[in-house]
């Protein structure tokens, strides 16, 4: 496995386990909600790529039960049954065409999660005690808040983190004490990279101090929509014990087939639930606690935060109607960072689109099957005398050590989800191409030295084959085309090498096919 150093074979799993949050379905999905699975996504099928034997598991699905759906179901004038089977069938049909490769897709509404939650339940009991809850609540977080977490704007109380209203609630129902956990919650997070990126790390770790009484339940007659607690059938279940048991589900819980998970991602807002509530619950139960978390920054669009009041909600089917579905996989890729917000502009993706896709990637390959510089649409072989040669030049000597390992600095990138750090090395590759093929004038070597040519035409067709390969995990359809129109056949991570280097394992394409010249289409910038 030539280009693939040590550090990065021992990374290669022979399972993996990667999860999405689940989505609430009060609101259609957004690019936001995108971009959780798309990460999710890249990396499932990166990991594929290095072992095409590996079990994955990748999960996604949506999040049903709560107050906040039975409110947006009132509002919307539909059974709530209805409004939950709609949107979640609207998010399936978002991912399917994205091309999420999700292995599962659960709904919390399900039985057999059902079944899950109850069990979970009868495990925690130990720590569940009745009694009286007084507290705010906020319905848009659905999460209780302490004193100092709430804060006075405009002579109404709201949640300082989101800014979104709370209320009272005092009531009889189940409370959890998550304070006796915090010694062990606290080893499980001093394990290095547990929470990633680390400035999420440090957050969590001063969310700590609040550690407080949680209820885990509500009484059904303000919160009908949930899951009825086992033996008391006045109450319902809390939305996020519900929704967190669901990654225990989908390993087919109480008779778990995989545990526990390699990854979950999930957003900023919604990190005190997976690093501090989900690690206590699970070691309530006596399982074993998740290995990483994977915590990304939000979505701005054109500096704005998305919300409905503005308007300014992206649909991702609607934004695939103007950029494709794979040109907004790789703007939001390309683009978005795990550290910090993400802007979404409409001018800013057609920029990035038309400068790389569509120049950068498209217009090298068009290039390669220019009539006047490759008439018979050869992928033709090396010559090693010519090759030889070629090592001396140092246009080449650039863009043969970024070839040789680009499996491994990408690669590494991927393994951390960094995929935009991945993309950027692709795309510096291919730009050191562009140079090369200039420099090198093939349209002159056209007319007086055939064996230079086949060998610049080599060396382009295979940065283009390469970068493809590689490209494979943040955008699946185009790089489909690109691979098929060149011919390649084997397409896994080991291949991500140029043929000069890799000469066993190699199979040269011979020829290119005439379909399919346009990879990407230029958009319009007015
Ligand atoms: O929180 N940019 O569901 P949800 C990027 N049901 N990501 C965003 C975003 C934005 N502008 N807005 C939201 C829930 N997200 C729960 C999860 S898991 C057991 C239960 C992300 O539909 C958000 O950070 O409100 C979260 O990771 C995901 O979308 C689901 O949000
Ligand atoms: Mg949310």
């Amino acid at each position: 496995m030539c280009g693939i150093s040590n550090k990065f074979k021992n990374m290669y799993k022979t399972s993996y386990f990667i999860t999405t949050p689940i989505f609430y379905v009060n609101a259609n999905p957004h690019i936001g909600h995108l971009y959780s699975a798309l990460i999710a996504d890249a990396s499932a099928r990166f990991q594929k790529l290095c072992n095409p034997s590996i079990n994955v598991i990748f999960s996604t699905g949506t999040d049903e039960h709560g107050l906040k759906v039975q409110r947006a179901a009132e509002a919307n004038k539909v059974s709530v049954e209805n409004y939950c089977q709609n949107i979640s069938n609207y998010y399936e049909t978002t991912f399917r065409k994205f091309n999420i490769s999700h292995s599962s897709f659960i709904r919390t509404t399900s039985k057999k999660h059902n079944v899950s939650v109850q069990h979970f339940w009868k495990r925690l009991q130990p720590h569940i005690k009745k009694g009286k809850y007084n507290g705010w609540y906020c319905t848009a977080d659905e999460t209780f808040l302490s004193e100092d977490q709430i804060e006075i704007i405009n002579g109404m109380r709201v949640s300082k983190e989101s800014g979104r209203p709370v209320e009272w609630t005092e009531e009889d129902n189940y409370k959890f004490d998550l304070r006796p956990f915090k010694e062990k919650l606290v080893d499980w997070l001093n394990h290095q990279e547990r929470i990633k990126p680390k400035i999420f790390h440090d957050i969590l770790l001063r969310e700590i101090n609040y550690l407080y009484e949680i209820s885990l339940s509500r009484p059904k007659h303000r919160v009908n929509w949930g899951l009825t607690v086992p033996g008391d059938d006045t109450q319902t279940i809390y939305v996020w014990l519900d929704a967190l048991v669901n990654y225990l589900t989908i390993s087919g819980y109480p008779e778990i087939k995989m545990w526990p998970p390699d990854v979950h991602i999930c957003g900023k807002d919604i990190l005190k639930f997976h690093g501090i509530y989900w690690p206590i619950f699970l070691l309530a139960a006596g399982l074993k606690l998740p290995k990483q978390i994977f915590v990304h920054s939000h979505w701005k669009v054109n500096d704005e935060k998305m919300s409905k009041t503005k308007g300014n909600v992206v649909d991702p089917i609607e934004a695939s109607h103007l950029y494709t579905e794979s040109g907004l996989r790789y703007f939001l890729l390309r683009e978005g960072t795990a550290h910090s917000d993400g802007n979404y502009s409409d001018l800013k993706i057609r920029r990035i689109l038309n400068a790389e896709l569509a120049d950068t990637m498209g217009n090298l390959l068009n290039r390669c099957c220019g009539k006047a510089i490759n008439p018979n649409m050869i992928y033709p072989d090396l010559d090693s005398i010519a090759i030889e040669k070629l090592l001396l030049d140092s246009k080449f000597k650039e863009l043969n050590t970024r070839l040789n390992i680009l499996s491994n600095t990408v690669g590494n990138h991927y393994e951390e989800l960094n995929f935009y750090k991945g993309i950027d090395e692709i795309i510096a590759t291919l730009q050191c191409c562009n140079r090369f093929f200039e420099y090198n004038k093939p349209w002159q070597l056209a007319k007086n030295d055939a064996i230079k040519l086949s060998c610049v035409l080599h060396i382009t067709l295979e940065t283009l084959r390469i970068s493809a390969l590689a490209l494979q995990p943040i955008i699946p359809a185009l790089t489909n085309k690109i691979l098929n129109k060149l011919n390649v056949k084997s397409r896994n991570w080991n291949h991500v090498t140029p043929s000069w280097i890799n000469k066993d394992q190699y199979d040269c394409p011979k020829y290119i096919n005439k379909e399919n010249n346009i990879l990407f289409k230029k958009l319009v910038i007015n």
